[in-house]
């Protein structure tokens, strides 16, 4: 057993909250243990990406199949991993929404009975609440703070005045971010998913083909990510009709610099405006080479406190979910058992409504 776990003992583990918490709103079917929001017991993931990978994107059929085949020998393992039992755990945590609502109700249903079996709460929780509150497992967050939320389905600027409560500042008006990354590999005859082989091919290449930058309106926080991703749909097609070779790596380059030019300098423009104390970038596309050194770079000529997460919790897993349930743990914020996934659960509305009781 963990030794921080045993010089607390079974009171103090009770007072700071054991959430076993479980994701499955797409292809990875994880399953953690977080004790106080903030330290990860244990945290199994298990992804589906090879399978997908066969039909050049995620299948949601078979996505749910596949939670269905391994939940219960996850559970078991982040159980194992954690050195705890399942008296010790105080609630069970699912994402509820967003994601695909077939895999979503794999979780919710083993949520469901082991809260009903352990006479423990449900927490329903909010996948991309999870992504943000991410960056509280390994950094300390002060408030306003603001998120640049980076996913396959997430574009979002998202403002927290404080804990918990959340005000979309900005979003995408067509594709987001990870999509577009992954539709321009396709295009680009790559591997999905596609993000990670852009960023690589960026990486190498000498120089880029420049592509423009939507803006939208002057003092808007929207992005459009789709005026960029036909740019380089056309200029494959006019090279392939010409009989010229395609200009991978260029293009790859000046893609990722028109969409990482709007993306920094939106967030930071809002850092400034609603005087946030701290800039959080979190999802899947956070893993991004490009993305992360010209964020860190604005942000430390502008001195502004930035925070990432390490990449295995910057896209999906239950550890993040765990870390946003204790937000609606400590104020004992629960759902009822006759919980429903919901594909477009709002962010806003899971804000927490009510002070700290414990
Ligand atoms: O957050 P996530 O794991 O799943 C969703 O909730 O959507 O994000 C997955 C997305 C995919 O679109 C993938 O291509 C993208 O993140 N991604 C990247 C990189 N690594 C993953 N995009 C750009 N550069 C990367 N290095
Ligand atoms: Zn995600």
């Amino acid at each position: 057993m963990n030794d921080s776990i045993e010089q607390l003992g079974q009171h103090a583990l009770q007072n700071t909250g054991v959430i076993l918490a479980i994701e499955t709103s797409c292809d990875e079917t994880s399953v953690a243990v977080i004790q106080d929001g903030r330290k990860i017991l244990s945290n199994v993931i298990s992804s589906q990406i090879e399978t997908h990978q066969l039909f050049g994107g995620v299948v949601p059929e078979i996505a749910s199949r596949k939670h269905v085949e391994v939940i219960t020998i996850i559970i078991e393992g982040a159980l194992n991993q954690s050195g705890l039992a399942l008296k010790d755990v105080s609630a069970v945590a699912v994402t509820q929404g967003p994601g695909l609502v077939g895999a979503l109700l794999v979780g919710i249903v083993a949520a469901k009975s082991l809260s009903m079996a352990l006479n423990v709460p449900l927490i329903g929780t909010h996948h991309i609440a999870g992504h943000i509150y991410a960056n509280q497992l390994v950094h300390e967050l002060t408030y306003p703070c603001l998120t640049l939320v980076v996913s396959g389905g997430h574009t979002e600027l998202v403002l927290l005045e404080r804990e918990g409560h959340f005000k979309i500042i900005g979003r995408t008006r067509d594709d987001a971010v990870g999509e577009a990354y992954d539709k321009v590999a396709r295009a680009l005859k790559l591997p999905y998913p596609g993000g990670p082989h852009i960023d690589r091919l960026a990486h190498e290449a000498e120089g880029a083909i420049p592509l423009p930058r939507a803006w939208l309106e002057a003092d808007s926080y929207d992005f459009s990510f789709s005026g960029i991703k036909s740019a380089v749909l056309s200029s494959i097609n006019q090279a392939t009709m010409k009989g010229e070779a395609v200009q991978a790596a260029q293009l790859a380059l000046g893609f990722q610099e028109s969409v990482i030019d709007v993306l920094v300098t939106k967030a930071v423009r809002a850092v400034r405006e609603f005087g946030a104390t701290q800039l959080l970038l979190c999802g899947g596309v956070a893993a991004n080479r490009g993305l992360r050194a010209a964020l860190a770079a604005r942000c430390e000529e502008e001195q502004i406190p930035l925070l990432i997460p390490p990449l295995t919790l910057c896209t999906d897993n239950a550890a993040m979910i765990g870390a946003a349930a204790h937000l609606k743990w400590q104020r004992r914020e629960y759902s009822s058992l006759d919980l429903k996934a919901d594909p477009s659960l709002s962010l806003e509305e899971w804000s927490v409504s009510q002070p700290v009781t414990l």
